[in-house]
Order: structure tokens, then sequence, then C-alpha cells
């Protein structure tokens, strides 16, 4: 089955997102499928951020809708979009200093619902299971990362880019359909970023549909089925890697905010 022919994850709507004066997404529209990853890049104050806010209910739609399988999810609270299983990475979002790599990614995987807590006291089979089963996810995604020998150190005694991978590993982890990612590669190392890039290709090998904010060019290139560029809030372009490398309005844009 090819990308195109997949259900849709999401879609967005003619969106539109205003500060005051300033509209910063200008009637945006694309969507996702399942399995597809695509990248959303455009120059600084772009809106890209912005659109991610609009998708994930930390922003305010001035107009269109965003729609997550089947339900609408326009104007939503943020925590009932993630509990409708949407996953995402801040640009300056962080670790939880005092605890490990490994209990930093368990953060992500464990929802404090009434029952797990009367498991988790009661230490009944189910909920023993379930915790065995969440710290075999979390290695593995530490292994996926190329950072499995850190599993155990304190996040606040690991590098700036080691941080970034955990905390990218605490989004990865979870179970989801769409994941958004906002500029996940900054402060990582090469060989980080090509372990993120298979790991990426991974999940949406499994069906997970991939928004990726990114600049740095080589990461979106290599992992991305379609890109989608916005410039001042607008989609200036939509189209595969290499159509977009050689479109002269893309590239007018990049040069243009220079
Ligand atoms: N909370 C806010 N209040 C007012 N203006 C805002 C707010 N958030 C963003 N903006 C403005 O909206 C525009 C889009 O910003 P946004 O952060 O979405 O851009 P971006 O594409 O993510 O840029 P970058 O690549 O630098 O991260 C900018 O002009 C920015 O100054
Ligand atoms: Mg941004």
């Amino acid at each position: 089955m090819t990308v195109s022919e997949r259900r849709s994850v999401l879609s967005v709507e003619d969106v539109s997102v205003r500060f005051g004066g300033l509209t910063a997404v200008s009637g945006a529209s694309f969507d996702l499928r399942a399995g597809e990853i695509c990248a959303l890049i455009g120059p600084n104050g772009a809106g890209k951020s912005t659109l991610f806010n609009a998708i994930t209910g930390f922003a305010r739609t001035a107009s269109g809708r965003v729609v997550f399988g089947a339900d609408d999810i326009t104007g939503k609270r943020p925590d009932a979009i993630a509990r409708l299983g949407v996953r995402r990475t801040f640009q300056n979002g962080g670790v939880l200093k005092k605890l490990s790599a490994l209990e930093n990614i368990l953060t992500g995987l464990h929802c404090a619902t009434q029952r797990r807590i009367v498991g988790n006291i009661l230490r009944l089979p189910s909920a023993v299971e379930e915790e065995r089963s969440s710290i075999a996810r979390a290695e593995e995604v530490l292994r996926d990362l190329g950072i499995a020998d850190l599993r155990d150190a304190k996040a606040e005694d690991l590098s700036s880019g080691q941080q970034r991978l955990v905390e990218i590993g605490r989004t990865l982890a979870q179970h989801s359909r769409l994941i958004l990612l906002d500029e996940p590669a900054v402060g990582l190392s090469a060989t980080d970023r090509a372990n993120l890039g298979a790991l990426l290709k991974r999940l949406a090998a499994d069906g997970v549909a991939i928004l990726l904010v990114e600049h740095v060019l080589e990461l979106v290139m290599a992992v991305s089925d379609r890109i989608v560029v916005l410039n001042h809030g607008q989609v200036i372009a939509s189209g595969t890697p290499e159509a977009i490398r050689n479109d002269p309005v893309v590239l007018e844009a990049y040069l243009g905010n220079k």
C-alpha cells in the first residue's frame, strides 16, 4: 500500500492563528497519512511552532479546522488532545533533571489512572507486568537512540545533546498515531541525527504519522516523504524532497529572508 492510499491521520484545514494584529499562521492546509513523515520547514518566524501549537491545543485557532482521525480537535485543550494519542516535543523543552534517563522515558509511558495507582500499590500481577513492558520499551528506545549506556545516569549529568535525546525518547516511546517534533536535531551530533532518523523511519513503518519541524535539512531530506514549506504563516509549497529542493519559490523564500 502506498502512503497516499493510507487513512488520513491529521487534516489541517485553512487554519489561521493571530496574536493581536499579527497573523502568525494564515490559512494553512495540509494533511498527513498513517506511516507518513512530513517535514514542515520555513525561515525563522514563519509560523511553524505556532502551527504545532494550534494542532496540539496550545494556541487558539482564529479560523479553520484541525481533524485528528475521526475527531475534530479544533479548540480542544492540550490534555484532551494528548489523551486522544497526539504526542509532541517542544522547541525549548527539557528533561526532569533529577531523574535518570530511563526514568525520564518512563514518565512518558506511565499514565496515572486510578486503577493503575491502586494496581501499583497492591503490586497486582497486571501492574507488575505493565511496569516490566514499560521498562523494556524504554530500554529499546534508549538503544535505538544510541544511549543505552546512559540508562541510569541522572539527566542533569548528561550533555545538552544527550538530554535532548532523552527528551525525544520520552515522546517517541509512547504509543501514538501522530507525533510532532519541533526541531529535534538541535544540538545533536551527526551520529545522533542518523540514529534519530532511523528511529523515525521505523516508527513510520509501523504506521505512525510524523510531523517534523526541522532546520537541519540533511535530516529533513533523508527521512521525509513530503515537505510543506511555510513562509510568513502561509503554505508556499508542498511536495517531495526532490521537488522542494529545486523549487524556485522555496529558494526565494529562504534567500529573501536572509
Ligand atoms: N505567544 C506569542 N505571542 C505573540 N507573538 C507570537 C507568539 N508566538 C509566536 N509569535 C510570533 O508569531 C510568528 C511565528 O512564530 P513561530 O514561533 O511560530 O515561528 P517558527 O516558524 O517556529 O520560527 P523558528 O524557526 O524561529 O522557531 C513570529 O512572528 C513570532 O514572533
Ligand atoms: Mg519554532
